[in-house]
């Protein structure tokens, strides 16, 4: 039997082809029963959407094995929800936030050039949505955290950091490559065991020796699938070097790290920090920016972190 998946009404946009058949669940003497309502080929037309605002009913369903096309619509239409001030923020986070973990998800599995593009393309939408509409992309970062994923980690600090490095003035022809490359940063963990990234206790010498390839190993993927990057290579390599010369892979002091390097560093941390992992609970913002300040002040660039905390100040944390 065909399992079927929830969807959102306010996810479809109106006069589109959503590539998958939209089903309604409806109740048939007192018997469950999914009715189709659109089929994958032919328009969304707004007189299917209206008809549904008016039943208010906002639950629609997908078959399962049509999720990737689904996402996919997701992705290609990542503006239009953004931009959408008849859903609440953040609902259309959610909505997005999915589409873009999935995407990273992809990637990770299956980095050949195709899906790098898609996360570039989704990179550059992103910065779209944060130029025009600060706001909004902000709600990108309220999606409750309940697990640590290296998915979700991608893509809240591909969030956070294009919205802080806008915050510092970064040009718009910055930001794609910055939005990108922090999307991607941790790509070069796929090629290491999930049983060294999620123990749940200290990591051997050995283990961690490991767990310190992988921003040479992410840069190694992008290179094979010859995408011609820049400063998306410089973003993955440097987000663990630190300002004192403890980070890796190459133990690079402040003056050798590039500032986008340095910017990505600090979202690292605080990402990790204020997210549930396997190892540790997540710390509140304000305990995260105690622990960074208290633990962490010779590892960050001061000055950047300072800017930080005004930056996460300003949207009222
Ligand atoms: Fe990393």
């Amino acid at each position: 039997m065909q399992k079927y998946l929830p969807i959102t009404l306010n996810s479809l946009r109106p006069d589109t082809i959503i590539n998958c058949d939209v089903y309604l669940l409806v109740n048939v003497n007192g018997a469950s029963r999914y009715i189709l309502y659109c089929k994958g080929n032919s328009v969304f037309e707004n007189n299917k959407i209206e008809l549904l605002v008016r039943k208010n009913i906002n639950r629609l369903f997908i078959v399962r094995d049509d999720q990737q096309k689904y996402f996919e619509y997701l992705e290609s239409n990542f503006q239009n929800i953004m931009s959408d001030e008849r859903i609440h923020p953040d609902e259309r986070a959610q909505i997005v936030h999915s589409a873009a973990t999935n995407l990273v998800k992809d990637v990770f599995k299956d980095p050949r050039t195709g899906n790098i593009e898609r996360a570039k393309k989704f990179a550059y939408n992103m910065v779209d949505c944060v130029l025009r509409n600060g706001e909004a992309s902000f709600s990108l970062l309220r999606i409750a955290k309940h697990e640590y994923y290296t998915y979700t980690h991608s893509v809240n600090v591909a969030a956070m950091g294009t919205l802080f490095a806008k915050n510092l003035g970064f040009s718009e022809n910055d930001l794609g490559p910055f939005c990108t490359g922090t999307l991607l940063h941790d790509l070069g963990k796929i090629k290491i065991s999930p049983n060294i990234l999620n123990k749940n206790g200290r990591l051997t010498e050995e283990e961690f020796e490991t767990v310190k390839k992988h921003p040479e190993l992410g840069v190694n993927i992008l290179k094979e699938t010859g995408n011609g990057f820049k400063d998306e290579y410089t973003i993955i390599l440097q987000h663990h070097e630190n300002c004192d010369g403890t980070g890796y892979p190459y133990g690079l002091k402040k003056s050798e790290i590039h500032s986008i390097g340095r910017v990505a560093r600090i979202i690292d941390i605080y990402d990790a920090l204020t997210t549930k992992r396997a190892y540790s609970y997540a710390q509140t913002p304000y305990d995260a920016l105690s622990i960074i300040k208290d633990e962490m002040s010779d590892a960050v660039d001061r000055v950047l972190f300072k800017q930080f905390i005004k930056f996460l100040g300003g949207y009222g944390w």
